[in-house]
């Protein structure tokens, strides 16, 4: 259909993006080449193959697995510019990309070094190719808040480069609230903080990390539609979910495109964004996303537009920067 360009066209932010999640097959095998690793798959469609998950968990243990490839600066620094590449390539103009620093430190990759690679590639994204973005520090929540407390303390002389805090890995059994000092901690240092809420998490997850952690941006977020008065306040305070139909569909969020409730969302008055999560994994990069929204719901020119103007309202632009994209 003549919406095809038109998705391509449009200038787009991406929110939610888990800057691990974009690293391909060929680069694993790239990587592993270049730091003397063997990985247990003898060739890039043996790896590919092992893309197919029936869970969040499933898909995290080879997510983990796959970035044990990422040992040196030059190794950060080329994921980020691959992803770049791409990035510009579908007229993504601004980016706000999640790195998990707590699964490279078990590793024994100093932060240094993975901030070092990954900001080094950003800054020469918005000089080369005119991409502004920002750089979210995101906590595991399957580890302990000792754990994450540590993290932030290492990660105080490098906060000039972090722009904000996330928390992502796995959901369920591990609620915003064991976070809310951390949190608490973050916002008064003056971060932006969201949080994974909602993907697999039952809706209180979702109220707890607006409630009690009083986020700026919830990620994911889908299971908001089994609470009427969530939904309410949502809409009303303008709080933004990240949504990820690719992701989604790969995980078993939703077992068909055709029940995603980005429409439901929408027509709801809340502010959802489209983002593509860790698109080597999940079978598509953000275009791909909208592509798949096109194919399976019946949304309309406008509504994709709708999203691509939330991308920006519900980033952590200055005002005078999302007005030249809205
Ligand atoms: N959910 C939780 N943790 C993650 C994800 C996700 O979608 N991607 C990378 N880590
Ligand atoms: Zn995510």
């Amino acid at each position: 259909t003549t919406l095809l360009p038109f998705i391509e066209q449009m200038p787009k932010a991406e929110l939610h993006l888990h800057i691990e999640g974009s690293l391909e097959p060929e680069m694993v095998f790239a990587l592993a080449c270049r730091n003397g690793l063997q990985l247990p798959y003898p060739d890039v469609a043996s790896l590919r193959q092992a893309y197919d998950f029936s869970n969040l968990q499933e898909f995290l243990d080879v997510y983990y697995a796959g970035m044990a490839v990422l040992r040196t600066r030059q190794d950060f620094y080329d994921l980020t510019w691959a992803y770049l590449q791409r990035a510009q390539q579908e007229r993504i103009v601004h980016v706000e990309i999640f790195f998990d620093p707590q699964a490279h430190l078990e590793r024994g990759i100093p932060l240094a070094t993975q901030i070092d690679g990954i900001h080094a590639a950003l800054e020469d994204g918005q000089r080369q190719l005119g991409i502004s973005f920002r750089l979210i520090l995101s906590f595991l929540r399957h580890l302990s808040e000792e754990s994450a407390f540590q993290t932030l303390e290492q990660a105080m002389p490098y906060l000039n480069r972090i722009d904000g805090f996330g928390l992502d890995s796995s959901e369920v059994g591990h609620p915003p609230e064991k976070f809310a000092r951390l949190f608490a901690r973050c916002r008064q240092l003056g971060f932006k903080i969201c949080v994974h809420a909602g993907e697999e998490g039952p809706p209180d997850y979702v109220q707890q990390a607006v409630n009690l952690l009083q986020v700026d941006r919830i990620d994911h977020g889908n299971r908001a539609l089994e609470d009427e008065a969530l939904l309410v306040q949502l809409a009303a305070r303008q709080i933004p979910l990240t949504l990820c139909p690719l992701s989604n569909l790969k995980l078993h969020v939703v077992q068909q495109l055709q029940q995603h409730p980005l429409l439901k969302l929408l027509q709801r008055g809340l502010l959802v964004t489209i983002n593509s999560d860790d698109p080597a994994y999940f079978g598509g990069y953000l275009s791909a996303n909208y592509r798949a929204l096109l194919e399976h719901l019946p949304i309309s020119r406008e509504q994709l537009r709708q999203l691509a103007c939330n991308s920006f309202t519900a980033s952590w632009l200055p005002a005078e920067d999302k007005a030249v994209w809205i």
